[in-house]
């Protein structure tokens, strides 16, 4: 059990194989997308973490856009949303597909992507044979390679058979613990996770509009509500965004409308969230007659390249239609530096807190209209 194809070489799939290179297992990475291909063959990395880059310059990995026979398919494609807010499982069909040919009794699947419950089951159900397993990822873009090593999993294999050999994978290059479940149990533990992230910051969010809407700080409301020893709610922002939250909350709603009420509530109040911050915005440009904005962090949140689903990035692509509005954030290719886009704006609004805006100069901001959504002036 010593081959590994990993398909799929995203922000999970790269980094996996990088880590099972690195850990003794002989990789092979798959993926549909020839850029992206030709990309890792002449060493240019796509994604931005922490101890990457050396990783990447060392590996040795051989990449192709067709799979071969391996011991294990670990598949890492993406499960996004259709315009429907139904799970799109094209990308997943399309990888099973492309790997089905070089399958054979005893080889082991195991799917990473995130996925609506009973997904693994069904699929395994056409490969009698074929020991298959689910077990999701935990990662937080910004601490990949070192979570990736270090959460526990949740293992779920469709029998025992296949959750012992995914567990012995695991225990190959994991160091966190390593739970067996059921497959079905492995996918809806992902979906749980976040719905939790989602409602969580729901709270966080419903409570900063109601605050501000009386004039009171949210910022302060929240930091005395969590005095309470069995108080902790999260900080607010313009809304949800990234790859995950929220989209995993919508496999579930999908799967069980009458049942998710609470999931539904919390993503009409991280999306309404933001549409709330742009309006506030607007209000105080009418109010103040400002012609230029200067917008604090695009990125979906701190300290991270991700714009994926980004309701900082909503925001300053439905303002720039209206108004000048200068972008501020160290990971927008078009971004302006600080203090320059400071001298040119009449109000600032801070969005999203990367470490960069600390060496923001408190008094360049005299005279200028402060909003603040994400604790990015203090
Ligand atoms: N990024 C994260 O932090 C994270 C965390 C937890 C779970 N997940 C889940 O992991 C899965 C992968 O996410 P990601 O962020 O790596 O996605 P990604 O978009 O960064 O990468 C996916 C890769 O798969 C490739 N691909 C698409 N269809 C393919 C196919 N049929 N065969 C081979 N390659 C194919 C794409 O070209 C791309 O390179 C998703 O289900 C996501 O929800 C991601």
């Amino acid at each position: 059990m010593n081959h590994v194809a990993v398909i799929g070489l995203g922000r999970i799939g790269l980094p996996t194989a990088l880590v099972l290179e690195k850990s003794g297992f002989q990789v092979i990475g798959i993926d549909t997308d020839e850029s992206r291909l030709n990309a890792i063959k002449t060493k240019a990395l796509h994604i931005d973490e922490p101890d990457i880059r050396s990783l990447f310059k060392a590996s040795k990995i051989s990449v192709s856009n067709q799979p071969t026979a391996a011991d294990i398919f670990l598949i890492c494609v993406p499960t996004p949303l259709t315009q429907e807010k139904k799970a799109d499982l094209s990308h997943l069909q399309s990888a099973i597909a492309m790997i089905q040919p070089f399958l054979t009794k005893e080889n082991l699947v195991i799917i990473e992507s995130t996925c609506p419950i009973g997904t693994t089951d069904e699929i395994a159900s056409h490969f009698p044979g074929v020991y298959f397993a689910y077990c999701p990822e935990r990662v937080m873009p910004g601490k990949l390679l070192k979570e990736l090593i270090e959460c526990d999993r949740t293992i779920g294999g469709v029998d025992q058979k296949a959750t012992e050999k995914a567990i012995e994978f695991y225990s190959r290059f994991c160091r966190g613990s390593l739970h067996k479940t059921q497959a079905k149990m492995a996918e809806a533990v992902k979906l749980a996770e976040n719905a939790y992230r989602d409602v969580n910051v729901a709270l966080a969010n419903e409570l900063s509009m109601f605050a501000r809407r009386i004039g009171l700080s949210d910022q302060e409301l929240i930091a005395l509500a969590n005095c309470h020893p069995r108080v902790d709610i999260l900080k607010p922002g313009p809304g949800v965004g990234g790859h995950c939250i929220p989209i995993d909350p919508e496999f579930l709603i999908e799967a069980f409308p009458k049942e998710t009420t609470l999931l539904q509530a919390a993503r009409v109040v991280n999306e309404q969230k933001r549409i709330w911050v742009e309006e506030e915005i607007e209000k105080g440009i009418r109010q103040h007659r400002c012609q230029t904005i200067a917008l604090f962090g695009l990125t979906y949140k701190a300290n991270i390249s991700d714009f994926r689903h980004s309701p900082a990035l909503a925001i300053y692509e439905n303002l720039k239609e209206k108004y000048h509005v200068i972008p501020i954030d160290p990971f927008y290719p078009e971004g302006v530096p600080i203090q320059n886009g400071i001298k040119q704006a009449e109000m600032v609004v801070g969005l999203v807190a990367h470490d960069a805006f600390r060496v923001l100069d408190k008094n360049s901001l005299n005279g200028k209209i402060i909003l603040d959504y994400a604790e990015v002036f203090g």
